[in-house]
């Protein structure tokens, strides 16, 4: 993929439906009774993964025209697979289908690409084998393969030493087989999509605080899910618009769920102008984004905010180097276990281009500023990695090439094709 400098880009954008949510309507759609309409999801091959994982349990699950019908058969209709369920790279589908398969009654394998086979699995395999499940890594790693066999399980107070969504909504998931209330406490609030559509489609899940708790053998009914704009897909377009002169773009429907919106937090910290118009608050809070160029400081990303922007820090990290000043970035250690060393990849490629920066254990420092040139980036398969990177190419000099750009297609398939709609130059 080659990306070429823009002078501007210009125009509104609908951005696919959010990722996170999208997997959960499906998974829960499957787990209630009747019919789960789910508008504007996301089809991603990350949630393409989690649809045939339970279609392989005998759910059915169905197109009408835009929108995706799963057919729920309740809390205990799955069937045990056939096959091996195979969750490509897709760690949401990993941990939180690791959730319920610990509370079935059978047994069954899941593994998935080279990148999941790498991705620790221990933090999930903990709490469930203190619910009493079976649940064993086959090569004896700590990741996938996995082999689960479902058990009764045993309610517990589990206090995560991570600040994960995926291993919060494992531990609900399965604590909804359990034999009393389930709760988790993590040290950071951490994105809470899971507890409010548990309890949309009819869970009782209480929250206070970093705690989250559910009662078990909830009947879930089927719903209507509108999956918001996904706030992370919005990034790549909010950093080009901040980024490149000249540039007004409107993205309209976003996500803006204050446990998911670091992101903005930060960009304004760093001085872009963005308005949110068209506010709309019915179970996941939304709004139109309106960006503008804007000249952008350094600033300094640590602490709790962390979880409600982890997906958006390769972009903030283009960001940091475009900016005037020094971005320090901590507490981030979680980068490291993501679909790629997302702190290595992130300063070898941003190195490439002529960046002034360094990698710490939990983190980077950017001395932003320095001119940036293109370069030869490689994604590590990462699609996060290689969207940030079109970006950088849509603004530095001289173009940039993006080795397996194509893998954007986990979480934005249109991606290429709406940054060209916004007047960006891309080739294939
Ligand atoms: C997700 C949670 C986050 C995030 C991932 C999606 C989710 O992962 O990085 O892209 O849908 O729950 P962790 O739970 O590992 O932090």
């Amino acid at each position: 993929m080659e990306i070429k400098k823009q002078k501007n880009l210009c125009g509104e954008l609908t951005v696919p439906g959010d990722k996170s949510i999208s997997h959960r309507a499906v998974m829960f759609g499957a787990l209630a009774k009747g019919t789960t309409r789910i508008t504007h999801f996301l089809e991603g091959a990350d949630c393409l993964s989690t649809i045939s994982c339970f279609r392989k349990m005998g759910i059915d699950i169905l197109r009408d025209q835009d929108d995706v019908l799963v057919s729920g058969k309740g809390l205990h209709g799955l069937q045990a697979p056939r096959e091996i369920l195979d969750v490509g790279n897709s760690g949401t589908t990993t941990r939180l289908i690791s959730g319920i398969l610990a509370g079935q009654n059978f047994s069954c394998e899941l593994t998935g690409d080279a990148s999941i086979q790498t991705r620790p699995m221990k933090r999930i395999m903990t709490p469930l084998g203190m619910m009493g499940a079976d649940i064993t890594s086959l090569k004896g790693n700590g990741c996938a393969p996995l082999r689960i066999q479902g058990k009764n399980l045993k309610a517990i107070h589990y206090s995560s030493p991570v600040a994960s969504a995926q291993v919060k909504s494992c531990v609900l998931l399965a604590g909804m087989y359990a034999d009393g209330i389930t709760s988790v406490t993590e040290p950071v609030l951490s994105r809470n999509h899971t507890e409010l559509m548990l309890n949309y489609f009819g869970a009782n899940v209480t929250s206070a605080g970093t705690t989250a708790s559910i009662l078990p053998g909830p009947v879930l009914e089927a719903r209507e899910v509108a999956v918001p704009g996904d706030i992370s897909s919005a990034a790549y377009f909010i950093a080009a618009g901040l980024l490149t002169p000249g540039s007004e773009i409107l993205l309209k429907n976003v996500g803006i769920n204050p446990t998911r919106d670091g992101m903005l937090k930060v960009c304004r910290s760093m001085g872009a102008q963005i308005t949110l118009l068209n506010e709309k608050q019915d179970g996941e809070p939304t709004a139109d984004l309106l960006i503008r160029s804007s000249e952008l400081h350094g600033t300094t990303i640590e602490g709790e905010i962390i979880p409600s922007l982890i997906d958006e820090l390769p972009m903030i990290a283009v960001m940091a180097s475009f900016a005037q000043g020094t971005t320090v970035i901590r507490d981030a250690r979680e980068l490291r276990v993501k679909e790629s060393d997302r702190i290595t990849v992130m300063v070898d490629n941003l190195k490439r281009m002529g960046a002034d920066i360094e990698g710490t254990e939990d983190g980077m420092i950017i001395r932003g500023g320095n001119p940036l040139h293109g370069a030869q980036i490689d994604s590590h398969m990462d699609h996060r990695v290689a969207m940030s990177f079109a970006v950088a190419g849509t603004i530095c000099d001289g173009p940039l090439t993006i080795q397996n750009g194509e893998c954007v297609n986990i979480s934005y398939p249109a991606f290429y094709d709406d940054l060209y709609r916004l007047g960006g130059t891309v080739k294939s």
